[in-house]
């Protein structure tokens, strides 16, 4: 390797910090992002994200589903810098029912900031992306928001987290005043005050506040990195998004010890971001972003090298040469070329379908990245089609939105017409709008007599044999991967019991 060039990609890594922000929806996840934008001068004025006026609109809002129903459908990426570090925020569907989406975004990270409603504690939505990221994982800042209003006992706030997520936490920050009288934050480490306006040390909430720290010294662990690293030890700020108290304080956190880009897993190895060979994963596909100008980006999470603007890469699902001609950055507010890039950086590439979610790009080695999954889907509908006319055009529609992960596609071996499974119904809302809008195509969707789909694994033989006398019950994924489906999960335990040869899926990786 070049030792200028090794120099210059251990330089970059080092500054690149990949994150996405995971909560409950309301607890603050669209206002500490545009604080955080802002911190980061991606935008000059708060209310540039979501327009004044219009609620829970933000700028990465694009489809009209989305501002329909306040809602974030779609994962978009907002690279910014920030103490000298280049950051990539990565954005998540509010909604669980895009639970698939937000998986594959939590696969591009390095880590994850979670936001807690300071009078609500943990919840349910918050519980179970935390939950994904400890499968791999991936370390967490917590945020305690809205300090300024009634909230819980910090400690036993603490209490709760530690206790219900099995998470040791380390808070980084204490806060001054509570409530209305929140003023501001201290540093614990550097025991720094930050706020504001200055406040005397006899004022009540220092007094407080050194009480408080007392206690915090003697029963919470100290920050330990090598905890953090890991996933086992989070540390905690505290903040009011809204009134942009601790928010840097999380940034700053994030440049000291917010983790560089982690090595990657592959089928054969682990895949470095210092190396010098650049590779690349598409974990987001996203058609048609401007109305005005069909395209489609697939967006890769640089891991290792330093990717430029025209360079050649393999694509390694099909063997084929790829050129980048023209990867690009995403801010707040519009794109630009990305030139370079480096491991931990999000690009998004434009093409005509040539890539899907999973693949992998590289320089020339047979690298194929893991852990971006498919999840069998709870709900299966059939398409009903309004206008028989349109039956190619819907065809072609319905590969390109699976191939972007809107709806999972399954085209029955007996010949009827295609089924589309969803692990939420928003998902059949967005694919029959999308339909509409941008294809021009009317469906309705009629029920199924399955329940339950499984991706099937083993001999071929014995595959073959399994199809043919469940023809009524097999369907092919996109891949032409064949998957069973059953009425019942007794139907599908029986099935698995009978074929004791066969492997059944709930997951399949893809890539
Ligand atoms: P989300 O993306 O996690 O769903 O939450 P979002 O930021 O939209 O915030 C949910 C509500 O909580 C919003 O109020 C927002 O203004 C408020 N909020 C966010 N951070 C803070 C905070 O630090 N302190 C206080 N007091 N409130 C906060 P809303 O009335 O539902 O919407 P809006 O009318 O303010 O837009």
């Amino acid at each position: 390797m070049s030792e200028a060039l090794s120099a210059e990609i251990t330089r970059e890594i080092a500054r690149r910090r990949t994150f996405a922000i995971i909560s409950h929806p309301d607890a603050g996840k669209t206002t500490l992002t545009e604080r955080i934008l802002r911190a980061g001068g991606a935008i000059q004025l708060a209310g540039n994200v979501r327009a004044k006026g219009e609620r829970r609109r933000t700028k990465s809002d694009w489809m009209g589903i989305e501002r329909d129903r306040g809602i974030s459908v779609v994962t978009s990426v907002m690279t910014f810098e920030y103490g000298n570090c280049v950051f990539n925020l990565l954005d998540t569907p509010g909604h669980e029912d895009f639970s698939e989406d937000t998986y594959r975004t939590l696969t591009a990270v390095d880590c994850a900031v979670m936001v807690i409603d300071a009078a609500k504690g943990i919840e349910d939505r918050t519980r179970k992306l935390f939950e994904i990221c400890r499968l791999r994982d991936i370390p967490i800042i917590t945020f305690i928001n809205k300090m300024d209003r009634e909230a819980q006992d910090c400690f036993a706030l603490l209490d709760e987290i530690s206790n219900s997520l099995a998470l040791d936490v380390s808070p980084a920050t204490w806060p001054i005043g509570r409530a209305a009288t929140f003023i501001g934050t201290f540093d614990i480490r550097t025991r720094e005050v930050h706020t504001k306006d200055p406040v005397d040390e006899t004022d009540p909430r220092m007094v407080q506040l050194r009480e408080d720290l007392e206690l915090v010294e003697a029963a919470l662990p100290e920050f330990d990195r090598e905890s953090f690293d890991a996933g086992h030890l989070s540390p905690v700020f505290f903040g009011s998004a809204m009134k942009e108290i601790g928010v840097t304080d999380l940034l700053d956190a994030l440049v000291a010890y917010g983790p560089a880009p982690r090595a990657q897993p592959t089928e054969s190895r682990e895949v470095k971001a210092d190396e010098e060979q650049v590779t690349a994963l598409i974990f987001k596909i996203q058609a048609n972003m401007d109305p005005n100008h069909r395209d489609r980006m697939a967006f890769a999470r640089v891991c290792s090298g330093r990717l430029t603007r025209g360079m050649r890469l393999k694509h390694v699902r099909t063997g084929k040469q790829f050129a980048l001609h023209t990867p690009q950055f995403f801010f707040a507010r519009d794109r630009q070329l990305a030139e370079e890039a480096f491991g931990g950086d999000v690009v998004g590439i434009p093409n005509h379908g040539t890539l899907r979610i999973g693949d992998t790009l590289s320089e020339n080695e047979e690298l194929r990245f893991t852990g971006v999954p498919h999840f069998a889907p709870e709900i299966l509908r059939r398409v009903r089609l309004d206008d028989a006319m349109k039956a190619k055009k819907l065809r072609q529609a319905l590969v390109e939105l699976a191939e972007e992960g809107v709806v999972q596609l399954f085209r029955p071996q007996d010949g009827l017409p295609p089924i589309v499974g969803v692990v939420g119904t928003l998902q059949l809302d967005v694919l029959q709008s999308r339909l509409k809008g941008e294809y021009g195509v009317s469906i309705g969707f009629e029920s199924t007599p399955f329940t339950l789909a499984r991706w099937i694994t083993g001999d071929r033989e014995k595959i073959e044999m399994f199809m043919m006398t469940n023809r009524s019950s097999m369907a092919d994924d996109l891949d032409g991967d064949p998957v069973f489906l059953a009425s019942s999960s007794f139907m599908m335990r029986r099935t698995i019991e009978m074929n004791p040869d066969l492997a059944f899926h709930d997951i399949k990786q893809i890539g």
